[in-house]
Parts: structure tokens; sequence; C-alpha cells
């Protein structure tokens, strides 16, 4: 079911309808009042799979709430607006969406949209943590230009990170990957080809941690150091866990993405707050993906001021960073399984299986950041999993999604390895001792 409320991104809701049927998706619109001061019932009656209905008080059906509320396998409301996200944070309900909103049992998702003033009034922040706190998704908002020549917080997110939001809660409900289509039954294929078949929940009540993004080591306060990842892989990598079932906590300082569904987020900025970050959280993980860029290097002092140029190209000293990744293993929990990340750009398998070996990590994903369409800032990769056996798996260029996919393949395979050889030890894993590994 597809809410709209009255925001001026209702438009946008025309697009995300067109887009869900073009998936295949069964879409029944809802209209309040106020959106239909901003665009036309008869478009929406025109491109969903019914027309929208009238009202709670003025429908034929009588009972459309309960009917709407019980068709649905997910309820959508984009844009969602104050008031909206008022009136479902208190259980309020005066027309006929949110009506559905109370009445339903299906997940529900809702996008706002309102200028930045209003989103950062704490009335609203307030709601929507009460809502995030009842499991339902909020989406966005995101920033960028607003109603009335404004920019900031408060733009809807762009339907397309709508769909795939979508596509990753039906795919969580209904056991399959994140970038399937929606099939008109409701089940998600995982590569639109409907060839690979629904993934399992083989992930179920495991605890994944997941860096992601290069950090930026300040050097004053305009300028830092960094480094061309764009936290694109560790994102798929968060969203393909959950999708499996996982309880996934992502420590990111990619900048400018949109937080992927179901995963709790922890931005950091630098390789300090992403150590303490990922330290404070490693012992409550079963697993641990290092997808990060590290920086290795950082200002051994920051200036308090901007450097002028005025005086003079700055000596700067650089220290090393900490080594997060040894620490982790230094660390590491009984039957905990750990995964690298190398980026090369030569010698790549080789030096890969090098560092597997220096930092102990029970997987190592050799990344040629060299490979046209592989690496930073691409939505494609390519890559080698090499299992601390010495046996590596190749996944020629595909989807990052797709990467994430066969990573996961290789951590159940580890974690099945690990629970195998505790059993035959006739140990639980959680009480055998540091030493061992
Ligand atoms: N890593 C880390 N902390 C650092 C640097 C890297 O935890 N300060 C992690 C990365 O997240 C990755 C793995 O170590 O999972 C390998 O990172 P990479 O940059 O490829 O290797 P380095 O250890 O930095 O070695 P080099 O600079 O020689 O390539």
């Amino acid at each position: 079911m597809l809410g709209v409320s009255g925001s001026v991104a209702a438009y946008k809701a025309i697009e995300l309808c067109r887009l869900l049927m073009s998936e295949g998706a069964r879409v029944l619109p809802v209209m309040t009042e106020a959106a239909r001061r901003f665009v036309g019932e008869a478009t929406f009656s025109a491109l969903a799979s019914e027309p929208v209905p009238a009202g709670l008080w003025t429908s034929v059906d009588p009972s459309p709430h309960t009917r709407l509320a019980r068709e649905a396998d997910m309820v959508v409301v984009a844009p969602a607006t104050a008031r909206l996200l008022g009136a479902l944070a208190n259980g309020i309900c005066d027309d006929l969406l949110t009506a559905v909103l109370l009445a339903t049992r299906a997940p529900v998702m809702v996008c706002p949209a309102m200028h930045t003033e209003m989103w950062e009034n704490v009335a609203v922040m307030e709601n929507a943590a009460r809502l995030r706190s009842r499991g339902i998704v909020v989406l966005g908002p995101t920033s960028g230009p607003l109603a009335g020549g404004d920019e900031g917080l408060g733009r809807l997110v762009e339907p397309t990170a709508v769909l795939d939001a979508v596509r990753g809660i039906l795919a969580g409900l209904h056991g399959a990957a994140s970038d399937g289509t929606v099939a008109r039954d409701g089940t998600v294929a995982r590569d639109g080809t409907g060839s690979d078949g629904p993934a399992t929940r083989d992930l179920a009540g495991v605890r994944v941690l997941i860096s992601a993004g290069g950090t930026r080591e300040p050097i004053d306060p305009v300028r830092y150091i960094s480094n061309r990842s764009s936290g694109k892989q560790g994102y798929a990598l968060a969203r393909e866990a959950t999708v499996r079932g996982a309880d996934v906590v992502l420590v990111t300082a990619a900048e400018g993405m949109e937080p992927p569904v179901g995963s709790e987020v922890v931005a950091v900025e630098t390789s300090r707050e992403m150590e303490r970050e990922l330290m404070a959280r490693c012992q409550d993980a079963d697993v641990v993906v290092m997808a990060a860029a590290v920086a290795d290097f950082r200002p051994a002092r920051i200036q308090a001021q901007k450097i002028s140029k005025a005086d003079g190209v700055p000596d700067m000293a650089l220290e090393a960073t900490p080594d997060i990744l040894s620490e982790l293993v230094e660390v590491r929990r009984p039957g905990q399984v750990i995964v690298g990340f190398a980026a090369e750009t030569h010698d790549v398998v080789p030096r890969a299986r090098m560092k597997m070996a220096a930092k102990r990590v029970d997987l190592m994903v050799a990344n040629d950041v060299s490979v046209p369409g592989a690496g930073f800032g691409h939505d494609t990769n390519a890559v080698e999993i090499i299992a601390a056996d010495g046996a590596s798996t190749s996944v020629p260029m595909t989807t990052k999604a797709a990467v994430a996919r066969a990573v996961f393949d290789s951590v159940v395979d580890c974690l099945a390895k690990s629970s195998k050889e505790s059993a035959a030890r006739g140990k639980d894993p959680a009480k055998s001792s540091k030493e061992e590994f």
C-alpha cells in the first residue's frame, strides 16, 4: 500500500508508484486530503492497481481501512508529513491513511519530507524516534533543495532509494536477497531473472559488525587526509547480512550514503573514532567484517586554526594510525569470524595472502582496485575471497550486492566449521579460551 500525504514532494510518489508497478507489485494507493491538493487523484488511479479510495466516510467500501490494512504486504508512506508522523506516533487516526496505519500488521515504512526547521523540531524528532523504536522504518529525509528555494535536510529520499528499501524489507520478510525484483506474488528473485532462487535466513540471530568508508583524518579545521573509498561495498554487506536475518551494526565513515534499512548505523569520521566504536562493540559480535578503508597515516598534530597559505607550505609530520583489524584479532572472541579486505593495485592475491597471514583473519577479500569498474566508488566489484586453509573463491566482475552475497556465503561456511570444531572438542565455543586461536 502506498500512502501519500500532503507535501509538495507528493509528485515524487507518482514516480514511486510507477516504479513499484513496473517491478510487478500490486499497488494500493491511499491519499490524504492535503495530498490531493498537491497532485491529482486521477494520476494515481490511472497508474496504480486500483483507484484511490474516496476516504474513510465517503468510500463505497463499508470498511476500507481494514480491507487495505489486511491486503497490504507492506505499507509505505512517501512523502510522510510532520502531521502524519505525529498521528502515527500517538495512535491518532482521523482519516483513511492513518486508520490503515493503525490497523495494519504489515511492516510500515515512512519517508519524511518537510522543511529543515520542522524536521528538526524536538516534537517531530521525538515522534520519529518513537516510530523507529516500534520497528517502523523511517527512511530519510536527505539534504538538498527544498520547496520555496530553500536548501537543507528535509528532502524526500529519491523514489529509487524507496524502491530499494521496499525490496530489502520484503526480501527480509520472504527470505530473499535485497537486490532482487518483487514478483507479482510478493516473492523476491535474487537477480531479476528468477534463476538464482531466494536466499535463506542462514544468518538469523547472528550478530554482525561491519565497518565501511574511508576515514577522514583532520589536518586543521577545514582540511583532512582521506582516500577514495565510497563505502558502497560495506553498505552492500550490511544489506545482505540484514536480508539473511543477521542483527547488523554498521560503523561507517562514508558520506552521503542512504542508511541501509534494518542496520544500526554508527557514524564516525576518524580512524580513532572508528577504532573506539568497533572495539566497544566487537565482543558482542559473532562476525566482524572490516570493509573500511582506514587511513594508514594521520597528522601528528591537528592545527587548531586554519593553516594559511601566507605561512608557506606547512611542514606536516604524520603518524601511523592504529591497525584496527589487528586489534580486533587480538581480542577475538572464541568462535568469532573475522573478515578483512585487501585493497591492492598490484600482485593482488599474493599480497592479500601475506596480509591474511600477518593479520590472522578467517577470510581475506582481495580487491584489485586498479581494474576499471572494480573497487572505490563503483557499484560493481571483482574479488577473490581467500579462506584460512588457502582455498579461494573467485568472484568475477559483478554488483557489490553480489560480492556481498559471496562474502557471506563464505562467512556462513566459516561459522559452520567453527561450530563443528568446537562440537568435536566437546566445547561450547563461547567457553573456550582465547589462546586456542
Ligand atoms: N585496516 C585496519 N586499520 C588500518 C588499516 C587497515 O583495520 N589502520 C584493515 C582494513 O579495514 C582491511 C585490512 O586492514 O580490512 C587491510 O587493509 P589495507 O589497507 O589493504 O592494508 P594495510 O594493512 O593498510 O597495509 P598496506 O597499507 O601495506 O596495504
